[in-house]
């Protein structure tokens, strides 16, 4: 008798791609799985997924298959070994990669008969049942929407439009504020360990730091709307704003080398400004200067 539960195809079992197996099953999702290294998949087929031992087979199990790859040359290298059997399917990689790489990748997988399909996951982590893990999508909507129930399991959906770009964009800028972030905070952390503080008692003050964080990214998009924040009198603030930061985490033994890449671009602004006309940072990092790949053509 046919089945009329849904089922996939899970190529990539790192942590992200074993949450997806596991929140597809969860779902009573069918899921065939596939990774490099076959002893990832063996917790996988104790829940209940079953193991193919080839790409082909991976693919041909299913009309669908999600990648979760380290990148997309990976998938590559995973495709090429079955470009015969791409024809008539649908793939959607929640790789992560730049968005050019996205759009090239999108361009080969359709060139072997594929629908396609870009996911991103703002996950916490590897956490994908998180309250606040959700998954940009993009690409054409026709296939979102074909698509959509047996993808939102994985995380709440989030559809930005066909450009099969922009969901590794939106994840990226959000990247670009999170690594920094995550090192800014362990300076902070280790200069107050280290000066005497306590990390427990100062971590509640930066959760309600964020709060007003919040409130500032809104001040600064509707600043960058009119080309950027600030006038020489803030540009000189910051640096010595940042100054200080270096001089106390200094004090303390630990070194500020984010601090310092802040406090050189407030430097460079600074000199590029006159009392008339300010230079904002804003301005600075818009600065258009051709990409090593634009460079190389
Ligand atoms: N982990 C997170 O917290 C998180 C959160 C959000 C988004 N992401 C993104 O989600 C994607 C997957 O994350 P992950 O943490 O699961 O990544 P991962 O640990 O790098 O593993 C991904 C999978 O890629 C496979 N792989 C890598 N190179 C390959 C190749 N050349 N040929 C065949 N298979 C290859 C690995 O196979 P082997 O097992 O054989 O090595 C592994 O199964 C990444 O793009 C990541 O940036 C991750």
């Amino acid at each position: 008798m046919p089945s009329s539960a849904p089922s996939v195809t899970v190529i990539g079992l790192g942590p992200m791609g074993q949450a997806i197996t596991r929140a597809l099953l969860r779902a009573g999702t069918a899921v065939t799985v596939w990774n490099r290294t076959p002893s990832k998949a063996d917790a996988m087929v104790a829940l209940g997924a079953k193991r193919a031992e080839t790409v082909a087979e991976a693919l041909e199990a299913n009309d669908v298959a999600l990648l979760s790859l380290t990148h997309y040359e990976a998938m590559y290298d995973v495709l090429s070994q079955a470009p015969n059997v791409l024809n008539g399917r649908t793939i959607v990689n929640l790789t992560s990669d730049s968005p050019q790489n996205t759009r090239a990748g999108a361009q080969w997988v359709r060139d072997h008969g594929s629908s396609y399909l870009t996911g991103a996951f703002m996950s916490q982590g590897d956490d994908i049942t998180h309250p606040l893990s959700y998954v940009f999508y993009s690409g054409p909507e026709k296939i979102f929407r074909a698509l959509r129930d047996v993808l939102t399991p994985l995380s709440p959906p989030e559809y930005l439009g066909p450009d099969y770009g922009l969901a590794q964009l939106y994840y990226q800028g959000l990247l670009t504020i999170f690594h920094p972030f995550v090192l800014s905070y362990e300076q902070a952390l280790a200069t107050i360990e280290q000066s005497g503080g306590e990390i427990d008692r100062f971590t509640p003050y930066a959760r309600r730091f964020m709060d007003s964080i919040k409130d500032f990214m809104v001040y600064f998009t509707d600043a960058a709307k009119q080309g950027g924040w600030g006038d020489i009198a803030s540009l000189r603030m910051m640096h010595a704003g940042a100054q200080h930061v270096i001089d106390t985490s200094n004090d303390a033994g630990i070194a500020a080398p984010l601090t310092r890449t802040v406090q050189e671009v407030y430097a460079r602004a600074i000199e590029a400004s006159t009392e008339a006309r300010p230079v904002r940072t804003y301005e600075l990092i818009q600065e258009r200067r051709p990409s090593p790949r634009e460079a190389m053509k």
